[in-house]
């Protein structure tokens, strides 16, 4: 991605990172208005003009535009949007409030339901001033920085100290790797690079990603997700992060939705597109979801995982759909290798946290 993501229309890569974002706000939004919290947050801390140079919509409009969809529940349940976008840039500032003011005044309803700030600041100062505000609410944080500066953990882990925050921050993955052995990178993020650099390349923002999962303090409930975005020969990506499992279950179906194949990348990550045909010498391959499918069916029979709420759980560890799981399940069923009752192994977040609905698979054959 460009530097200056303003000076030419936004790329498709781009495109996919503000699709993704946008898809987030739109599962996030309702969930939080039928919460019952009368204020709930949105922050968008690099928030551009509003438009690129071609009048396609930045991550604020994005933002604006899932408000709107979601007007009518957000009256009726008497909530508040308190909406924060900031931008450094003196010139982009002004563009980003024009934009603003235009799509309220061609949106009064939105302007009703919403309480816009507006700010031109540095983040490090925009983020010490509006963290109390972050912490006090549901917040839903978008981090679409240049570079990597703002990964650094006196920002990072302070959003894991939060507990209502889902955050999507935005980062230049192969910078890491083309200079992460300078001292200006090591300083704002501890990265192991001899470590990183053990993966192919391509992996670089799931690498980045497991590392930082294991900087967390050993307590922490916030879990983390890439997905990574190539663009030529760059890889970058986005990092959700969320502590409650709806977030967690949320961002999962949208990565699965973009990409069906691996859920976690814009280009096919492990080859399995490779994986369809056999391999004279090893045979076939196994792709990322049979893998996953492979070591579920293991934790079944060997008795780690026995119920509906443990393959939920290990589904979304794995960063895999319900579905995934729940395939496996039904297969190991037809086989005679499990029973439940039912004709569903139940492996969705309605069944195992909303209606409560535990059932246990019983291992018939080793
Ligand atoms: C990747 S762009 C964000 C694009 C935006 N999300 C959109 O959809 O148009 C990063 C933005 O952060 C702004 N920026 C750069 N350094 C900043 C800083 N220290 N504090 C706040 N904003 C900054 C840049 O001017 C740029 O507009």
């Amino acid at each position: 991605m460009s530097k200056d993501l303003h000076a030419r229309p936004f790329d498709e890569t781009t495109i996919a990172k503000l699709e993704i974002f946008e898809d987030y706000a739109q599962a996030w939004l309702p969930t939080f208005v039928m919460w019952g919290d009368p204020v709930i947050c949105i922050f968008d801390f690099f928030a551009g003009t509003g438009y690129d140079v071609n009048g396609v919509p930045g991550s604020p409009i994005r933002i604006l535009k899932k408000i709107r969809e979601q007007i009518a529940p957000i009256f009726q349940n008497k909530i508040q949007v308190h909406v924060y976008f900031n931008e450094f840039d003196k010139k982009k500032f002004k563009q980003l409030s024009v934009a603003c003011d235009d799509f309220l005044r061609d949106h009064p309803e939105v302007g009703r339901a919403i309480k816009l700030n507006l700010s031109q600041e540095d983040f490090d100062l925009c983020f010490s001033r509006l963290f109390p505000v972050i912490q006090a609410h549901s917040s839903l944080v978008y981090l679409d920085q240049n570079g990597i500066k703002f990964l650094a953990d006196r920002y990072f882990l302070e959003l894991e100290k939060t507990r209502r925050t889902d955050f999507l921050y935005f980062v230049s993955s192969s910078y890491f790797w083309r200079f992460g052995e300078k001292e200006e990178f090591k300083t704002h993020v501890k990265i192991d690079l001899e470590e990183a650099k053990r993966n192919p390349y391509r992996f670089i923002h799931r690498t980045l990603i497991a590392q930082l999962r294991g900087n967390l303090p050993p307590n922490s409930n916030l879990k983390l997700y890439p997905f990574s975005l190539k663009k030529a020969a760059n890889v970058h990506g986005i990092i959700f992060g969320a502590s409650h499992i709806r977030a967690v279950e949320k961002f999962i179906g949208i990565a699965w939705k973009r990409n069906e194949v691996n859920g976690e990348a814009n280009f096919d990550i492990d080859d399995d597109n490779q994986k369809i045909q056999l391999d004279l010498f090893e045979g076939k391959k196994l792709t990322k979801i049979e893998i996953f499918q492979k070591r579920l069916h293991e934790q079944v029979l060997n008795g780690k995982i026995t119920s509906n709420s443990h393959a939920f759980d290990f589904a979304m560890n794995e960063g895999h759909l319900g579905s995934h799981a729940a395939e496996e399940l039904r297969r190991m069923k037809k086989d005679c290798l499990i029973d439940y009752d039912g004709l569903s192994p139940l492996v969705t977040y309605e069944n195992v946290h909303k209606l409560g609905k535990f059932i246990t698979y019983k291992v018939l054959k080793q």
